[in-house]
């Protein structure tokens, strides 16, 4: 039917006749001819039917926009005239002998040629937004990243392995999408939220490297770069150390994207602990190409009169922080204002800011004017230690050290984002991955008074930190790390624990006595118990690895059939009710409408 994409009608293969199949992008009628763009995967060429082949002239006189059609012709050198008019690449075009309508097409809904098109038409209208040349070619930047990661780990002797979807709960932190069985009435499998024990039972198998290009399920509030269904490239390793581990991935992603970009990422990539990255930035997932900040004023802040900042200060769970901007005091009133307003929507933090001005005297103070209680001395060390400069701004923020955190970690982010970041040098256009190490084991839920494991249960405690987890778990250190590319999480793994004891003791300090842990995790604790190999691996989000790479506004652009931020498929309208007949199968009653809604 075919023997050449459109895309590849090139110079060398003048004067052949060859036939294409695709798209109908646009018909431009002239005195002389019919010229049709026609597009298929490769691009797009140029077809001239003109009244020399009569029958091909009248069928391309049928033809409308995205009509599928097949043309034959001979490859010949476009005049001059029209060389390198319009969206065309090449100097080549088809003159069209033959022309034959596959099939007609309704009129589109959307223009696939626009550079804007709402979220929701791309969404609902997903077959013909996917012919739109950007989708296209990021899904074929996904697809050479995967050959890639498949390539990589196959020289280094991993082997795919296939793991169940229909699981049971792995207890990894989200919640799960639940799947009723209707053979084992009022039971469920679970989807898995990642093939985590799977690959930990593989290990004590002797499978020693395993990698799958696993689809994971979380049923979590959705941000930009969460999907409720979403792809890890997923390897766990025997007998490897975090070092050779981290270096490994590190180089697979180097690879990943030397080859199928032609970018060179630092090597090696920089190193931080989580402490620090909090420290500094108030994230475990800073961005690195903002060149801000957090200058460390709980202890300065203990004594002054201003109780919002002596407050947070002295709480037990307080912090108080400075963020520097360079050349700050040239910010335009406004958008301090709309920081301002955007802390005060994040949280309860004070935001307050001093203007270092020479003709002030050394300090102006702005927004709003409570820093007027602090004494010079006090005022001599926060300058001292945030190295304003006449010209600079310091924010500062104020509260529970997790909110304070949060928020002014966003505001360093935004503020480096800002064009006024990008003028002032405060953000380097580069690529800037970090490994994040030395996660805390555990994180206290407040709502629930526990512990809870920040990275999963199944994470190894760091050498020397084991007796922590009775003493002081806040204290006790993981060994899990982190991949962080440009403010993204792009990564997470761990050594895991390979001795069954051990895992005892850790799913207690969860709070998951002896016979809950047999009855929830008995499979593991016994394959444990069977001379289990050190062990630990990582799992990378291949969406997001995507989305950084080809820069998209959002991880649905990148994966062909996603879901929206309230998980819904507007193409195929999943999820939907089902009838009677069905949940009376799986032994399922709905509660009433009102009930549900409670
Ligand atoms: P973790 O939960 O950190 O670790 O997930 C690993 C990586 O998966 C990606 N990711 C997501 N991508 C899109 N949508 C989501 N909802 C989503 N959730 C996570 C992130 C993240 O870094 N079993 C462990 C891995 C291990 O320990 O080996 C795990 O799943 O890029």
């Amino acid at each position: 039917m075919r023997t050449h994409y459109c895309g590849h009608a090139s110079e060398a293969l003048a004067g052949q006749t060859i036939s294409l199949c695709g798209w109908v992008q646009r018909r431009l009628d002239d005195d002389a001819a019919i010229r049709i763009e026609l597009r298929d995967r490769e691009g797009l060429v140029e077809v001239v039917c003109g009244s020399e082949h009569p029958e091909a002239f009248n069928a391309a006189m049928e033809v409308r926009e995205d009509f599928c059609i097949r043309v034959e012709g001979v490859v010949t050198v476009r005049p001059s005239e029209t060389a390198g008019g319009e969206a065309l690449p090449g100097c080549m075009e088809v003159v069209c002998s033959r022309l034959e309508v596959l099939n007609p097409s309704a009129a589109v809904p959307i223009r696939l040629d626009a550079d804007h098109l709402p979220e929701t038409a791309r969404l609902t209208h997903r077959v013909l937004d996917l012919r739109r040349p950007p989708m296209q070619e990021n899904l074929r930047l996904r697809h050479k990243v995967t050959m890639e990661v498949r390539r990589y780990l196959d020289e280094r002797e991993f082997i795919d392995i296939e793991t169940p979807i229909l699981a049971n709960c792995t207890h990894e932190g989200a919640r799960e999408y639940l799947v009723p069985s209707r053979v084992n009435d009022g039971q469920f499998f679970a989807l898995p939220q990642s093939p985590q024990l799977f690959k930990q039972l593989l290990m004590v198998a002797n499978f020693d490297r395993y990698y799958q290009i696993a689809r994971c399920f979380r049923d979590e509030n959705l941000h930009a770069d969460c999907q409720p269904e979403f792809t890890q490239i997923d390897c766990e390793t025997s007998f490897l150390s975090e070092q050779e581990i981290r270096d490994l991935c590190e180089d697979m992603i180097r690879r990943v994207f030397r080859n199928t970009l032609s970018i060179d990422l630092p090597d090696p990539f920089p190193v931080m602990d989580f402490a620090s990255a909090m420290a500094r930035y108030g994230s475990d997932k800073p961005d690195l190409r903002v060149k801000l900040e957090f200058t460390e004023l709980t202890d300065v802040m203990k004594n002054v009169a201003c109780k919002v900042l002596s407050g947070a200060a002295n709480m037990a769970d307080g912090r108080v922080v400075g963020l520097r901007v360079p050349k700050g005091a040239g910010m335009p009133r406004r958008e301090i204002d709309a920081y301002t307003g955007f802390v005060a929507t994040h949280g309860a933090i004070a935001l307050h800011c001093i203007q270092m001005d020479e003709k002030a005297n050394g300090c102006d103070r702005l927004l709003p004017p409570l820093l007027t209680d602090i004494s010079d001395d006090v005022l001599a060390t926060i300058l001292e230690r945030t190295g304003a400069l006449d010209g600079d701004l310091v924010f500062f923020g104020a509260g529970k050290a997790k909110v304070v955190n949060e928020t002014m970690g966003m505001l360093r982010v935004k503020i480096g984002h800002s064009d006024f970041g990008r003028k002032n040098g405060l953000f380097d256009d580069v690529w800037a991955p970090l490994w994040v190490i030395d996660f805390p084991m555990f994180e206290y839920d407040e709502e629930d008074h526990r512990w809870t494991a920040t990275h999963h249960p199944f994470t190894a405690p760091k050498d020397g930190h084991e007796d922590l987890l009775e003493t002081n778990p806040g204290a006790c250190l993981a060994k899990a790390y982190d991949m962080v590319l440009n403010g993204w999480e792009l990564g997470g793994g761990s050594i895991r624990i390979h001795r069954p004891e051990l895992q005892s003791r850790v799913f207690r300090a969860l709070g998951i006595e002896a016979e809950e842990a047999q009855r929830r995790f008995g499979f593991l604790l016994d394959a444990l118990q069977y001379g289990a190999p050190p062990h630990g691996g990582l799992a990378f989000g291949l969406d997001r690895m995507v989305s950084l790479m080809t820069k998209s506004d959002s991880i649905r652009d990148v994966i062909a059939f996603p879901k929206t931020q309230q998980a819904q498929d507007l193409l195929t309208h999943a999820p939907a009710s089902v009838d009677e007949k069905q949940l009376r199968e799986l032994h399922v009653r709905l509660a009433a409408p009102a009930d549900r809604a409670s």
